[in-house]
C-alpha cells in the first residue's frame, strides 16, 4: 500500500515524511482492516513530525482523525463486517486489565497507545485496530471529509462537556472559541443547553452566535449576565481560570481541557473558588465518542474544512502550521 511515512524527525518546511509503499498491515483474529476514505491533519502530528513530541516508533505513519470501511475482519470480530463504515480516533487501545479500564475510565489506563503515535495510523491506504476500539458509524450520513475532522476535536471536546455534567436547562460556559468548542456547543444546543462563549476575537464571536449561542462576549472585558452551572477552557491560558471559576456558581464544575497550561493563579480562594469543582480532561473515552459522532450525525454538526489529495499531505501540513488555510480544519481525502 501507499503510505506517509516519518522515520526522522525534522521541521516539516524540510519535508521529513516521505509517500512510500509500506506493507499491508494483517488484522489478527480480534482486528479489522479499514481502507482509508479521510484523515484529518491535527496540530499533534505536526508536534510528533517536529520533534516537540518524542517518536515512539520508527518508522511511523502518522494520522488519527480516520474515516474508513472495513475490508477484512478477524476470525474474532463480532460485531463489524466487511463494508461496514468505522472511524478512528486517537485512541488506538487500553490494556482492558487494568482498575481504570475495568471501571470506564480507560482515558486513564497506563497503556493508552495512541493512533498515529505509539502505533501507525491513518495517512495510509489502510491500517488495523481491534473492533473493540473502532467507533460505529452506521447509521450517520455524512461524508467522509465531514467525519474526519470530527474525530479528535469533536470527540476531545464531547468528552470534555460530559465532565462537565450539564442537564438539559443548565448553563454552560465556553472559553475560547476554536474548533473544540464549536463542537460543544452545537452537540449542547441540540441537547437543550444554553450556552455562553467567552472569546476575543470577532470572527469567532460571530460563529458563535451563528451556531446558537445565547450570550456572546469577552469575560474579560465585559459582565457575564448570568451565574453558570459549568463551563469548559479550551486554550492553555492559565489567566483564564480565575475569572471563569468566579462565573460558575457554588456546586458548578469546571474543566480544563488543555493538555499543557501557563501558570494558574487563584487570588481569592474563598470567594472564587471554595464551593467549586475543577477538574481536567485527560484524554478520551470510547462510548463518549459513538455517542457524539450520533449526536453530531443527528444534529448534521460539520466545521469548515479544506480537502487536499494524498499526495498533498506534506504541503497540506506545512500550511496547517503557518496559518495559511482560512477553514479550521484541514481534510486528506485517500480514497472514494
Ligand atoms: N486533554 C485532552 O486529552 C485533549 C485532547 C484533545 C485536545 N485537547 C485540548 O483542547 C483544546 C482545544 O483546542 P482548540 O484548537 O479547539 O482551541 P484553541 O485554539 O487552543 O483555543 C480556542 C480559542 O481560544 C482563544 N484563546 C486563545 N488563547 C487565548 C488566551 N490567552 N486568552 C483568551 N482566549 C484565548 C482563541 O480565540 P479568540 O482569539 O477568539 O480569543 C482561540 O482560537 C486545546 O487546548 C487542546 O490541548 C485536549
Ligand atoms: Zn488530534
Ligand atoms: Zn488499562
Amino acid at each position: 500500500m501507499k503510505a506517509w511515512i516519518l522515520e526522522k524527525q525534522s521541521k516539516i518546511e524540510d519535508k521529513p515524511i516521505k509517500l512510500e509503499d509500506a506493507p499491508l498491515p494483517h488484522p489478527d483474529e480480534q482486528e479489522i482492516r479499514v481502507r482509508v476514505q479521510a484523515c484529518g491533519i491535527c496540530r499533534t502530528d505536526i508536534h510528533i513530525v517536529e520533534g516537540d513530541l518524542p517518536l515512539k516508533k520508527s518508522p511511523l505513519i502518522l494520522g488519527h482523525e480516520i474515516v474508513g470501511v472495513v475490508e477484512e475482519a478477524g476470525k474474532r470480530v463480532k460485531n463489524f463486517r466487511p463494508g461496514c463504515r468505522v472511524g478512528i480516533s486517537w485512541l488506538h487501545s487500553t490494556c482492558g486489565e487494568c482498575k481504570y479500564c475495568l471501571s470506564g475510565k480507560e482515558n486513564y489506563c497506563p497503556n493508552f497507545q495512541c493512533t498515529g503515535w505509539d502505533v501507525d495510523g491513518g495517512f495510509a491506504e489502510y491500517v488495523t485496530i481491534k473492533e473493540d476500539f473502532a467507533l460505529s458509524l452506521q447509521g450517520i450520513n455524512m461524508e467522509p471529509e465531514d467525519i474526519a475532522p470530527l474525530m479528535c476535536p469533536g470527540i476531545a471536546g464531547y468528552c470534555a462537556f460530559k465532565l462537565t455534567e450539564t442537564k438539559k436547562g443548565d448553563k454552560l460556559g465556553l472559553f475560547g472559541f476554536g474548533p473544540t468548542a464549536y463542537c460543544v456547543l452545537n452537540a449542547a444546543n441540540h441537547l437543550g443547553i444554553d450556552v455562553y462563549v467567552s472569546t476575543r476575537s470577532s470572527r469567532h464571536k460571530e460563529e458563535a452566535k451563528k451556531n446558537g449561542a445565547v450570550w456572546v462576549g469577552n469575560v474579560l472585558e465585559e459582565e457575564l449576565p448570568v451565574s453558570l452551572d459549568s463551563a469548559i477552557i479550551f486554550p492553555p491560558a492559565g489567566v483564564l481560570v480565575e475569572p471563569a471559576i468566579t462565573k460558575v456558581g457554588r456546586g458548578g464544575i469546571l474543566v480544563l481541557a488543555p493538555v499543557s497550561m501557563s501558570p494558574i493563579e487563584i487570588r481569592n480562594y474563598s470567594e472564587n473558588l471554595w464551593g467549586r469543582d475543577v477538574r481536567t480532561l485527560y484524554n478520551v473515552k470510547k462510548n463518549e465518542g459513538e455517542e457524539f459522532l450520533r449526536i453530531a450525525g443527528k444534529a448534521n454538526i460539520r466545521m469548515g474544512r479544506r480537502v487536499f489529495s494524498f499526495e498533498e499531505l506534506q504541503d497540506a501540513m506545512i500550511q496547517v502550521k503557518s496559518g495559511k488555510i482560512k477553514e479550521p480544519n484541514a481534510v486528506i481525502k485517500i480514497a472514494k
